[in-house]
């Protein structure tokens, strides 16, 4: 008989919504989960005005487990609950959450997820970037490559060739410069070998990167995600409490439709928004030691009021960055990295330490 998990039940209810609001019950956190022996035990709360969507609900829920869970279902026992709003919920979901974490083999210390709307504006680089800043600053610090159809942390680090390894049934992160890092590249063949995996596949391989993976004690698990609002966020929010997800975009694309997606997509999950980080910004003259804003300067003023989120850092469009990654040698990683990339990565780690101690001060 499979057994069935927390997990498992989380990717079986997905798709199933409050049609008032039109989005996911497993995304507000709205549903509490009981395992006993393979009886799955459910409390979902409902605003005041879905609660007259019970019955539509519950039936989606049976049918949806039984589909997942076939003869391995021993019972569902399902009971509802009107509350005023799913903050509420959230918060009390969180203790939950946090008693489940305190079982964990390893501390992951604070969650930082690194996306975007669109692909191909630096998350990976900033990635491996930020997680050298914070270990600069002397953090423990892990970096996990959350592009499971895409990975780049093992090119970026020069370390294709690297296989992971397993130990006491946990997989052993990999270690460089005492960064400890995990990836699904490190699983593969061959770097040109593609995944080609169902949903609940990237679901699996994202569960066991952050769950069976030995991280340790940790301070920060930095997670490099792939662009757009797809799979892998959701699997990761439904895996671990993610602390706060930094959103990224370039200058030219700050006023687009999938800069707002993005942000929308975290404040329906309910992830904390630690601001927006505006790559390739500006470029300094070399002659005049001028910046220039290619795309206009502030130009992401508006979109920080309309939706309420901080700057955390303008990087500049900087050969180097580019080239210290192609080689395989990140320019936060070299031991005398150049002033002005040290300096812009300093306060994006200053500035998402401050947030997220201002978010636990909250809580
Ligand atoms: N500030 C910068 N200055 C110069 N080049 C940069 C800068 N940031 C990123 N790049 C370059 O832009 C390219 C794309 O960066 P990267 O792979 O980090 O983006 P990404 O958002 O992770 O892409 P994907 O969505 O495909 O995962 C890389 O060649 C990288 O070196
Ligand atoms: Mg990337």
């Amino acid at each position: 008989m499979d057994e069935i998990t927390r997990e498992k039940v989380l990717y079986a209810l997905k798709g199933i919504k409050d049609p008032t609001i039109d989005r996911e019950l497993i995304s507000l956190n709205a549903i509490e989960i009981q395992l006993d022996n393979n009886f799955v035990k459910l409390v979902v709360h409902l605003k005041r005005d879905a609660i007259k969507y019970k019955d539509e609900i519950n039936q989606k829920i049976e049918q949806k487990l039984r589909n997942a869970f076939g003869n391995n279902l021993k019972g569902i026992e399902i009971e509802f609950n009107e509350i005023e709003n799913y903050q509420v919920i959230k918060k009390k979901l969180e203790t939950i959450f946090l008693k489940i974490d305190n079982k964990r083999k390893a501390n992951l210390g604070y969650v930082i997820a690194i996306t975007s709307g669109k692909g191909g504006v630096g998350k990976s680089s900033i990635a491996v970037n930020l997680a050298y800043s914070l270990l600069k600053l002397g953090y423990k610090v892990g970096l996990l490559d959350g592009d499971i159809y895409g990975p780049s942390i093992p090119t970026v680090l020069n370390l294709e060739e690297k296989i992971l390894t397993v130990e006491n049934n946990l997989i052993k992160p990999l270690e460089k410069d005492g960064l400890k890092l995990a990836s699904i590249g490190f699983m593969l063949p061959s770097v040109d070998t593609p995944l080609i995996w169902r949903g609940p596949m990237l679901h699996k391989a994202i569960n066991e990167l952050v769950n069976e993976v030995d991280w340790g004690d940790l301070n920060f698990l930095v997670v490099d995600l792939p662009p757009g609002t797809g799979d892998a966020i959701l699997s990761l929010n439904s895996t671990v409490s993610i602390s706060g997800a930094i959103v990224i975009t370039t200058g030219q694309r700050i006023a687009n439709v999938d800069v707002m997606k993005n942000i929308n997509m975290l404040k329906s999950l309910n992830i904390p928004i630690l601001g927006l980080v505006v790559n390739m910004a500006y470029f300094v003259c070399p002659n005049s030691n001028e910046r220039i804003y290619l795309f206009g300067k502030n130009r992401f003023k508006e979109l920080l009021d309309k939706y309420e989120i901080d700057l955390l850092v303008e990087i500049p469009f900087k050969l180097d960055l580019a080239n210290d990654i192609e080689e395989g040698l990140p320019t936060l990683a070299k031991n005398n990295p150049d002033e002005e990339l040290l300096n812009v990565f300093n306060i994006l780690s200053n500035n998402i330490v401050k947030k997220l101690n201002l978010i636990r001060l909250k809580a």
